[in-house]
């Protein structure tokens, strides 16, 4: 692979062509691009990242897209459309999140970019809710440490001090006394993730619901990966704890549209049991030379298009399809995990339900990952312990891919078995698998991953 992408095939702009290329040609390029990089998840070998997969679905949404993308959804006088579009998808996550339950509050939500914004405005929220109703100015916030690190994020951009909780090594779940002995009259809000990204294990949301009351905080759900599945999952009837609105102690549920919900990438809805908790970080500025402004969260101007994509995907799926695509996910799911159980050198972590992760106390599961590789799959690697990470999603559901999955992980475990006792090439970090980065020397693993993200967006020397 070129070490930057496609310098063999395309040209490269370093500045602003003069005369610029025609429409056809420009999209010509692009096509080329998408084909080949679509042509990588196609095989259903990719963990997680494309959660439809289906192209005529990311066809229907780029023309829902395509009517609204260049509005501005900040100005509601010239486009209504979006205030029906935002409205709508707030209220159908609110139902299927159970805030018809809610009897003490006005439910609300908030359509943000994506499960990090969404975890950000929450965020943003406790503190300012807290600051306002209870004198906080020294706020913190407790995360189990399989939480998302959107919290970390949030909590550094917000200046709130993070209290990360540990989880118990096999079932993965927080420790709920150690939760319970760190609340202190500055907590503004637990958190529980239905489910973890890591594990895809769902933290006892009951146990922490009634600890929140008790103690008076709030209790964010980290419904990002959960929040549009899990609800089919229980009435499927596989074995899916409460976790939203019907628990008293729930202030606050992520839930991302663009993952399970099949949206395109850029939306999620972050929902309130109380308007009160949103709209405390609602931002004004009332004596700008520019006007009187105003914004219901972070961003700025807001493309309309996402917002009816977003409508697009939920109104035309509608609960049978939600639920028909659950049903195959959860199958395909546990198909999967039965093919890791069959090899008693792997272990699965905790007890997931359409998200899981092994290991291995026999060998380096790396080595597993280095075999599987080659054959063309993606897993996500973790650390502490070094694990596989496989997000089920609807390209998994396709025939063939569960049995090739059994086949190519027999093939890696007799693999790893044979090369134990050499050095893995491949390592962890979130968002893909690479190579050497199993030092834990914390500053040159910081150098590394900087000049990886140095590289995103930098085109090599002339010359
Ligand atoms: C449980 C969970 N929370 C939050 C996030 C962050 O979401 P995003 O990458 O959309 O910002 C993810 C992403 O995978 C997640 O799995």
């Amino acid at each position: 692979m070129p070490s930057f992408p496609y310098d063999d095939r395309l040209p490269m702009h370093r500045t602003l062509p003069e005369s610029g290329s025609g429409q056809a040609e420009v999209l010509d390029q692009l096509r080329m691009m998408a084909t080949e990089e679509d042509a990588f998840w196609e095989t259903g070998k990719c963990s997680g990242t494309m959660y439809c997969g289906d192209h005529s679905h990311y066809d229907f949404l780029t023309s829902a897209f395509g009517l609204f993308a260049h509005v501005n959804a900040l100005q509601r006088d010239m486009c209504p459309s979006a205030t029906k579009f935002e409205a709508e998808i707030i209220a159908m996550t609110l139902d299927l999140l159970h805030a018809g339950a809610v009897g003490d509050g006005t439910p609300a939500g908030l359509v943000t970019t994506g499960g990090t914004g969404s975890i950000a405005h929450a965020v943003l929220a406790y503190r300012e809710h807290a600051r306002a109703e209870r004198g906080v100015d020294h706020p913190n916030l407790i995360k189990p440490e399989t939480a998302h690190p959107a919290f970390d994020k949030a909590c550094h951009l917000f200046g709130v001090e993070l209290r990360r909780a540990p989880v118990d090594p096999v079932t993965t779940l927080v420790d709920l006394s150690w939760v319970a002995d760190h609340i202190d009259d500055h907590t503004v809000a637990l958190v529980g993730s239905a489910c973890n990204y890591g594990y895809g294990t769902i933290d006892p949301i009951g146990e922490l619901s009634a600890l929140a009351l008790d103690r008076g905080v709030g209790l964010h759900v980290d419904g990002c990966l959960g929040g549009f599945i899990l609800p089919f999952g229980e009435e499927l009837g596989y074995p899916v704890p409460v976790f939203d609105f019907r628990l008293p102690g729930v202030t606050s549920i992520s839930a991302d549209t663009h993952k399970y919900g099949y949206s395109l990438k850029g939306t999620s809805v972050l929902a309130f049991r109380d308007q009160a908790l949103r709209n405390a970080q609602y931002f004004f500025v009332t004596d700008w030379s520019g006007g009187k402004y105003c914004s219901p969260g972070i961003e700025g101007s807001r493309s309309g298009g996402l917002l009816a994509a977003t409508w697009a995907s939920m109104v035309h799926l509608g609960r049978a399809g939600y639920r028909k695509y659950a049903s195959e996910i959860f199958a395909t799911a546990e198909t999967m995990k039965d093919s890791v159980r069959s090899h008693p050198e792997l272990r699965i972590l905790g007890e997931p339900a359409f998200v899981f992760s092994f290991t291995s106390d026999v060998f380096d599961v790396y080595h597993v990952n280095d075999f599987m590789r080659r054959q063309g799959w993606r897993f996500n690697g973790q650390q502490y312990p070094n694990a596989l990470h496989m997000a089920v999603t609807r390209p998994q559901t396709l025939p063939g891919v569960a049995d090739a999955f059994a086949a190519d992980l027999a093939d890696a475990v007799a693999y790893a078995s044979e090369h134990k006792d050499d050095a893995p090439q491949s390592g962890a970090i979130y968002g893909g698998v690479i190579g050497g980065m199993t030092d834990d020397a914390d500053a040159f693993i910081k150098t590394v991953m900087a000049d990886m993200m140095d590289g995103f967006q930098r085109i090599p020397s002339a010359g």
